[in-house]
């Protein structure tokens, strides 16, 4: 940044600010998350401090999937999962929970079991979580990802041996489990209009007439610069809204060709600037959480070589440019 020295009239260089005036999590009345990692959150103090300063909700990246609570039948580890509610219960942060059914990083046990004992297996280690966690989560991924990019329901086992109403099944066991937490469904590649988009509407306006508790639309927004904005955004999250439930851009994050330079940058922002002005505009988007907050730590360069830098904070937790966008 160019600042004019008001001494002699000299240029100098300004170092961008460290942070804006007004933590983010302050600037709106949707929940703005992060999603975190317990492992970080103990061992590195400057990681926990922008997190505690920036944002009010967090959803653990990892922590609560199956594969963490129990990858070995009936040996359960809390540990992580617990360490990050406890984290925000001291903090007066609200959590997402995330997931209770993924195809992946299921354990392979899970996979392997007859379709009746998968059922008992399914209600159980939804009881359990969620009853654990009661009162202490404000809003629940519950399916994750259950849609192929054509609109039809991805085969996973839980398809496969409990046929499509898997579904409406674990949505009223979590319900039971806590009446109180939103239960969503999470999804990626369904910010714009499209025939995912189209499929995860009519399946929540059909469980909505079914009296399923479903009481939100999870929109990952793993976005791409590289593919152009999702088209009909807006149009997307208003119709969600229109069905009577909830919005939540639940995992954003904008990956961009490395090395970032002051171009890639600016697009990263607008990309962010789009996706945030958008949830603003629709009352029933009541949360903004990114997929992690600093480039030190995201899935994204493990997953996509030669792109990544997708966070809104740099790897020396230095806000960036679309970090300004949102918070001018
Ligand atoms: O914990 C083990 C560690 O013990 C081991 O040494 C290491 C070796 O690979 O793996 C570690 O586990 C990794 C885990 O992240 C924790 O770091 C897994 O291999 C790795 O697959 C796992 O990746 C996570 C991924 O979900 C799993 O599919 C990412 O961190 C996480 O960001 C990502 O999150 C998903 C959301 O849940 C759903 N939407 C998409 C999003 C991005 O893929």
């Amino acid at each position: 940044m160019l600042a004019v020295a008001a001494l002699a009239g000299i240029a100098v260089w300004q170092a961008p600010a460290a942070s804006a005036s007004v933590p983010l999590q302050y600037t709106t009345n949707r929940y703005v998350g992060s999603a975190v990692a317990a492992s970080y959150l103990a061992s590195e103090p400057d990681y926990r401090a922008v997190l505690t300063r920036e944002f009010d909700n967090v959803t653990p990246e990892n922590e609560m999937k199956w594969g963490t609570i129990e990858a070995v039948r009936g040996q359960y580890d809390w540990s992580g999962a617990d360490a990050i509610v406890r984290y925000a219960q001291q903090h007066h942060k609200t959590v997402r929970g995330h997931t209770l059914v993924w195809h992946s990083q299921l354990p392979d046990w899970v996979a392997a079991l007859p379709a009746d004992e998968l059922r008992r297996v399914l209600r159980d280690h939804i009881t359990t979580e969620v009853k654990r966690y009661k009162g202490k989560i404000r809003a629940w991924d519950v399916v994750n990802e259950i849609f192929n990019e054509d609109g039809t329901r991805r085969d996973t086992v839980f398809r496969q041996k409990l046929g499509d109403g898997f579904v409406a099944d674990v949505f009223r066991w979590a319900h039971a489990a806590d009446p109180h937490a939103t239960l969503y469904i999470n999804d990626y590649n369904i910010e714009g209009l499209n025939p995912k988009s189209d499929a995860v509407y009519e399946l929540v306006k059909t469980l909505r007439k079914q009296g399923v508790p479903i009481g939100g639309v999870g929109i990952q927004a793993h976005l791409s610069t590289q593919y152009g904005f999702p088209d009909g955004y807006r149009a997307n999250l208003a119709r969600f809204a229109k069905l009577g439930v909830d919005a939540a851009i639940t995992e954003a994050d904008v990956r961009i060709p490395t090395p970032p330079d002051a171009a890639k940058l600016a697009t990263q922002a607008s990309y962010f600037g789009e996706l945030w002005d958008g949830c603003q505009s629709v009352r029933r988007c009541v949360e903004f959480t990114t997929w992690g907050f600093t480039d030190r730590h995201s899935w994204v360069p493990d997953v996509f070589p030669g792109e990544g830098a997708a966070c809104l904070f740099d790897e020396n937790l230095r806000p960036k440019p679309a970090y300004f966008r949102i918070n001018p």
